[in-house]
């Protein structure tokens, strides 16, 4: 073969071989390469982040169609135990993460924002070792008007026997998950995900109903122009968060992002860098954010993509809950910016 068609031939090849490759990467072989080998642990996370991925598909093919079918928008009529109203996705979705889990052998409990106590699936306690813990549907309000929703996660490995079944080995820190992700239902759906090795994001591909990988090891900027939160609670804010958000008005380079799920709002920040923000107020200084399975999922991915999570005085990954449904004020996103918010919780300036 003439030296040109041969080196043709073989960019040809490795443009083929790259698409192959690029095609053929799932979840569950990409879980898989995370542990180089087959170990019963690296089996059973990759069968797990297939159960999770399957909910996910589940949640996006209902959402996909809420608006032709009876009974999938709007409230319950139930309020749940944070005290807030129930949307019929909100059930759906705690409902299909169980049904998932079960005959999975995986996981003996499930804990989640939609139930007062963890659920148990006794027959997979004998051998199902670990926990999920999950908001079904993050950003709820989004529901009825075709929004971008999430759903978030996190996996721990069960401490002990749980005998009195009050799993209070789930209050240890966040540096005992072993994995975390969250699921984004947004133009496309999108899981992203780390088992301590790194930040990588995978999105649905309808047609063959599989999480195909788009981004191994992201990083997230050091800085980044948005800033997000709430803004309509100024009036209850402490000062100092007060004081951040005047300098953020008169300073050249920021701009508001705040789309009402923290799952988008989160992974717009984790791409291009910011800080996302949810701060206690003075009547409510735990803020809103649920510690166990919105706050510390989180912020174990944006720690692992090289960002900070803190509560504005420690980091979100060593608080120990005192209770399953504790809340927390959090700072998210960029190192830089985060320090710029700690500056002014800690220093007032
Ligand atoms: P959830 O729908 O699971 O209750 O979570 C909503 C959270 C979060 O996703 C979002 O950023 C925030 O609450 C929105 O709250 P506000 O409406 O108070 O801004
Ligand atoms: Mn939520
Ligand atoms: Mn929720």
């Amino acid at each position: 073969m003439a030296k040109a068609a041969e080196h043709q031939d073989k960019e040809h090849q490795d443009s083929t071989d790259k698409g192959l490759d690029r095609d053929c990467t799932t979840l569950s072989r990409h879980v898989l390469q995370q542990f180089q080998g087959f170990s019963a642990q690296a089996q059973d996370l990759s069968a797990l982040m297939n159960r999770i991925a399957l909910a996910g598909k589940l949640v996006a093919r209902r959402l996909s169609r809420a608006g032709l079918m009876e009974g999938v928008l709007g409230f319950t009529g139930e309020v749940n135990v944070q005290g807030e109203s129930v949307k019929k996705m909100d059930v759906y979705a705690n409902d299909v993460f169980i049904s998932v889990f079960k005959q999975s052998g995986l996981v003996c409990r499930l804990a989640s924002e939609e139930m007062d106590q963890p659920y148990y699936i006794p027959e997979n306690c004998p051998i199902g070792r670990y926990t999920l813990l999950y908001d079904p549907i993050d950003g709820s309000s989004n529901t009825d008007t075709n929004l971008s929703l999430g759903s978030i996660f996190a996996i721990r490995q069960q401490e002990g026997e749980d005998r009195d079944g009050q799993a209070k080995d789930l209050l240890a820190p966040g540096t005992k998950q072993i994995g975390a992700g969250y699921i984004l239902y947004g133009p496309s759906t999108m899981l992203v995900y780390t088992m301590g090795k790194g930040v990588h994001s995978f999105t649905l591909d309808p047609s063959l109903g599989e999480f195909i990988l788009t981004e191994e090891n992201i990083k997230i900027p050091d800085h980044g122009s948005v800033y997000s939160l709430n803004e309509g609670n100024f009036w209850q804010w402490e000062e100092s968060v007060r004081e951040y958000v005047r300098y953020v008005h008169r300073t050249e380079g920021y701009t508001a992002r705040y789309s009402g799920a923290m799952v988008s709002d989160i992974h717009r920040i984790l791409v291009q860098g910011g800080v996302f923000l949810y701060p206690g107020t003075v009547q409510k200084p735990e803020g809103k954010l649920r510690l166990l399975y919105e706050s510390a999922p989180l912020a174990y991915v944006i720690e692992q993509a090289g960002g900070r999570a803190t509560t504005g005085e420690m980091n979100i990954l060593d608080v120990v809950a005192e209770k399953l449904h504790q809340r927390t004020p959090l700072i998210i996103g960029s190192k830089e910016d985060v320090a710029k918010v700690e500056s002014f919780i800690q220093n007032g300036h």
